[in-house]
This record gives structure tokens, sequence and C-alpha cells, in this order.
């Protein structure tokens, strides 16, 4: 399946998927297109280090949220991808997205998912006093960080953690906790029912 990757930063997410898929010359996905809402970004360098297509869709080039959703599907589609791949994407689509690609849309969230939604999630855990955090990766939905769950794991969070600490931890359970959603997923095996996503193996 040709996926698109959508960023926004450090892309260190689409790096590890990057890596799984030269790693594997059987790995079921194929990165069409990296995209991100700013230039400049890390992201887009390892895109173009790694020889994969990068387009920018500017948030501030559009009106409202509706208009930027529908370029950046819009740009997916252009490029033949048929599933997104959010990974760091700090932007919220409208449901439009969500419509045009109904569960073919993936999220990575860095907490146990529904708690700490939201664009702050590692200093919430933190503030909050948390004794464990974690990795979710989920379908997006019409809801900012609720759709259905495709894989989680707890990352335990130490008395003195900081910030860039806690997050170390929990990137390094994502970059190997995605790449592994996202061959499941190209590959066909993720099976949807309602709230429920379970992992169909091959016969
Ligand atoms: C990741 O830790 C991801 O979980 C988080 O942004 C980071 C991006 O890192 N996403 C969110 O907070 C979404 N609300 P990366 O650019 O190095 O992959």
């Amino acid at each position: 399946m040709r996926i698109a990757v959508l960023v926004s930063g450090s892309g260190s997410n689409l790096q590890a998927i990057i890596d799984a898929a030269a790693a594997d010359p059987t790995f079921p996905a194929e990165i069409a297109l990296v995209l991100s809402d700013r230039p400049g970004v890390r992201g887009l360098e390892r895109a173009e280090a790694a020889g994969i297509p990068t387009q920018v869709v500017a948030w501030s080039d559009h009106a409202d949220r509706l208009a930027f959703t529908e370029a950046v599907c819009d740009a997916v589609e252009a490029s033949d991808a048929e599933g997104l791949v959010l990974a760091g994407f700090m932007r919220i689509l409208s449901a439009e997205a969500v419509h045009r690609f109904p569960n073919r849309i993936l999220n990575i969230h860095p907490s146990l998912l529904p708690a700490f939604a939201g664009g702050h999630a590692i200093p919430d855990a933190l503030a909050y006093g948390a004794k464990l955090s974690g990795v979710t990766i989920h379908f997006v939905d019409e809801q900012v960080d609720h759709g259905p769950i495709i894989a989680q794991q707890a990352v335990p969070v130490a008395d003195d953690d900081t910030e860039a600490t806690l997050h170390a931890r929990i990137q390094a359970v994502e970059h190997e906790l995605y790449p592994r959603a996202v061959a499941d997923f190209a590959a066909g095996r993720l099976v949807v029912d309602g709230r429920h996503v379970r992992i169909q193996e091959p016969l």
C-alpha cells in the first residue's frame, strides 16, 4: 500500500518507518509522500535524504480548517496514497478527511488514551502526577485523539522525570510500535468493528 506520512517537526517516527521499510524487503507500505504543514522542518529533510517526494501544505495559506484539510487530502490523493500516517502532525484535520479516508488515517499519541488527549500530553501527565504514561496508535475519527485503538504500550513515569526524559522513553517505544502498526495496516491485517480493532493473522 502506498501511504502518505504527515509531519510537523522532527520526524523521528517517520524515520523509524523509513528504516523499517528499508530493513525488510517485504514491508507492505511504501511512502509515496511526506507532507508537512510548515516548511523547513527536520521531517522534510529526512524524507529528502531517503529520496521520498515531499510537499508543504502551509496552514497559513488557507482560509480555514476545511480549506486546509481539502488541500491536504488533495495532495495525498494526487500521490496515489491510500492511507495517511500522522507522525507528529500538529494540526487537527476537519471531519472531511475522515469522510474521504475512512479508517485509513493513523495517528500516534504520547499517552495512554483516553488519558491526556490534546497537544500537551507529556507535560500534562507529569503535572497530574501520573505514574504510568505510554503510547497509543489509533485510527482517526471525527473527534480529536478518540478513534479506535490499534495498539497501546505503557511507559512508567519516574519520580525524577522531566519532559525531555519521559519523551525520550516514550519515543523509544513509539519507534518500535508505529512501524509494526503501519505494516499491519498496509497489509490489510487490521479489522475494525466499531471501536474494536483486531489484528488478523495471515492464513
Ligand atoms: C511524537 O512523540 C508523537 O507521539 C507526538 O509528537 C511527537 C512527534 O515526534 N504527537 C502528539 O503529541 C500528537 N498530539 P517526531 O516528529 O519525532 O515523530
